[in-house]
């Protein structure tokens, strides 16, 4: 629906200067100290958007913008309940100097996506009124001289109207209208990610009544967004997938994502997929040669696999969870890589010592290099023990070429993550890794909680040891497995 502006009579303006709103006009007692201390938005990554309060020095237009009180408490959407009046100082121009006025004019007007700053002036053709942002100005000394030199220039009369603006629900930003709804003083959303046309939320318990009114509004206000949802637990502690809710839409759970020019389909209900990785991702491909060979432990529907056999790579990727395999073959399909990736669907483990430990004598002699990606942040480290012994009883001698290349990841929440994941991986290993191991940190996943990716090269003592991780070792007990309360993400 378009917006719907309607012109009030001609009143005579009345500037308000209090002491503590200075330079703000409370134009028809509209606005007040108070409104003035709503929050705003703001992007705080690229695909997720967080609300919260707005920087001291931001400007802010959300004063303008509070839709009637009695769309509070509202859990089914009516958009109809969303139309009010804001009075808003407005500049009267002639039409024939419009567009260079409105230019000089640009710091003060109005300005607002979706809502017109040029109206009519009522029934006069020659004119026209430019709606001026009220934040801006309070009184023709609101001007600046570049803006009173154009005016007089053009003998405008530094004269100012009130202009009744009629707003809708089309005029209001999605963290407006929740704002409006939703009880005073909460946070109105925790934010929301994008996987395609996707938007998934984390709602806390206050915001639950809400839920289906919440879908809604973030789908008018998102376009390209045909399906929300809402994640009803944290992350399943086997396949890395989200329970979810669909609050509207479509339910098409089935998306459609490029990452770093390639395309993934997927079922988003049924596996893992995180676009805050794709950085990750693009890093650990470029440390790639032609030729190499990547060993995916832990490969999902294919964001290593799918780009590395493109760079002339062969690729075992596994995955245990079927969906993840039978995805993982499709966008290798779909990237047309598949023929340079091997597809398996086991336990990390049983594919280390199973298909691994045939091929890795061979890839060893080879002239490419081996490099093996493990990312599963919660339990990778953990199965570093399954390297323990893997080629037991084969002299290094035999093996020529250089040693497999390790890229393990691990979540931290100690004060030095370097040193936790470098530590863990050793006890996992079996042998220490201070020295000659490279840490990075890959992102910051909450608060006090990091990402890091440990790599090395697979220590020799480890891979050619006589004793295997199942038949243990007195001197290296196994590895303390993460509790489950860490396997978010
Ligand atoms: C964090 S995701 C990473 C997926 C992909 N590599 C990426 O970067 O997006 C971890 C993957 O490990 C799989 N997984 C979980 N436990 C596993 C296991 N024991 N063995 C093999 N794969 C497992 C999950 O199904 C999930 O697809």
């Amino acid at each position: 629906m378009a917006p719907v502006m309607l012109r009030s009579a001609c009143r005579i303006h009345t500037f308000v200067k209090t002491q503590n709103c200075v330079n703000l006009p409370c134009w028809s007692g509209l606005l007040s100290c108070g409104v003035l201390k709503q929050v705003g938005a703001r992007p705080c990554s690229s695909q997720r958007v967080c609300i919260s309060e707005p920087m001291p020095e931001q400007r802010s237009d959300s004063a303008l913008y509070i839709p009637p009180s009695g769309v509070r408490g509202m859990t089914s959407l009516d958009r109809e309940a969303f139309a009010w009046k804001v009075s808003v100082p407005a500049l009267r121009l002639p039409k024939q100097v419009l567009n260079k006025l409105t230019k000089s004019l640009k710091r003060v007007a109005l300005q607002r996506p979706g809502v017109k700053r040029v109206v009519e002036d009522g029934g006069d053709a020659d004119h026209r009124l430019l709606l001026l942002d009220p934040a801006s100005v309070s009184s023709p000394s609101s001007f600046g001289d570049a803006e009173t030199e154009a005016l007089g220039k053009f003998g405008v009369p530094l004269e100012l109207q009130d202009y009744d603006l009629q707003l809708t629900y089309e005029n209001l930003k999605s963290e407006e209208v929740l704002r409006a709804v939703l009880p005073e003083g909460q946070d109105v959303t925790s934010g929301f990610s994008r996987v395609g046309h996707i938007a998934h939320l984390n709602l806390r318990e206050h915001q639950l009544p809400y839920r289906t009114l919440i879908g809604e509004v973030l789908m008018d206000k998102n376009p390209g967004v045909t399906c929300v949802v809402n994640k009803t637990n944290t992350i399943d502690s086997t396949y890395r997938n989200f329970q979810m809710e669909v609050l509207a839409g479509d339910g098409n759970m089935v998306a459609k994502v490029r990452e770093n020019g390639w395309v993934y389909e997927f079922d988003f209900s049924r596996v893992y997929w995180n676009p805050r990785l794709s950085t990750e991702h693009e890093r650990v491909v470029g440390l790639l040669r032609p030729g190499d060979t990547v060993v995916d432990v832990f490969a999902g529907v294919g964001p290593f696999a799918v780009p590395a056999a493109r760079r002339g790579c062969d690729v075992l990727a596994n995955d245990l969870n079927p969906d993840s395999y039978r995805w993982l073959q499709h966008n290798c399909k779909l990237n047309k890589a598949h023929g340079k990736v091997r597809a398996f669907n086991m336990d990390g483990r049983d594919f280390i010592r199973g298909p691994l430990r045939e091929e890795l004598p061979a890839l060893l002699r080879g002239a490419g290099r081996v490099h093996v990606v493990m990312n599963l942040p919660a339990l990778a480290l953990d199965f570093l023990d399954a390297f323990r012994g893997l080629l037991g009883g084969r002299g290094p001698a035999e093996n020529a070429g250089s040693l497999p290349r390790v890229h393990c990841y691990g979540f931290s929440k100690q004060d030095d993550p370097q040193k936790d994941v470098t530590q863990r991986a050793s006890a996992s290993l079996g042998s220490p890794l201070e020295g000659r191991c490279s840490v990075h940190l890959v992102r910051n996943v909450a608060p006090n909680k990091e990402m890091m990716c440990v790599s090395f090269a697979l220590p020799e003592e480890v891979l050619f040891s006589d004793q295997s991780a199942e038949e243990g070792s007195p001197e290296e007990p196994a590895p303390k497995r993460q509790k489950c309360e860490d396997m978010t993400e």
